[in-house]
């Protein structure tokens, strides 16, 4: 028997935990961040990538985190694009991660 594994979320919040909820979606699922995340920290804390790369496919985090390097580009479901690190995290933001960006 194989056991399933569900991967972690790149990044683990250790500290200032008692912020208030923010509810949104991820490729369709709940999630939550807490007020004041940026939409780059409420994905990786949700979930393993950002986004896949539109040339290879390959998966991306975001790099620099201050707005310079153009790797945290994220869509909407409604197919607005938002820079994940310089964007903050509103109640009910829809967000697509990975090949659901390609659409
Ligand atoms: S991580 Fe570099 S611009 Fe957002």
């Amino acid at each position: 028997m194989t056991a399933v594994t569900t991967p972690r979320p790149l990044l683990v919040r250790l500290a200032e935990t008692g912020r208030e909820h923010v509810p949104f979606t991820l490729d369709g699922k709940a999630a939550e961040a807490l007020v004041g995340d940026t939409v780059l920290t409420a994905v990786l804390t949700n979930s393993t990538t950002l986004r896949r790369t539109e040339f290879s496919g390959e998966p991306r985090a975001g790099f620099c985190l201050i707005g310079a390097c153009q790797d945290c580009w994220i869509r909407t479901e409604e197919g607005v694009r938002l820079r994940g690190c310089a964007t903050m995290i509103v109640s009910g933001m829809r967000l697509l991660t990975a090949a659901e960006t390609e659409r």
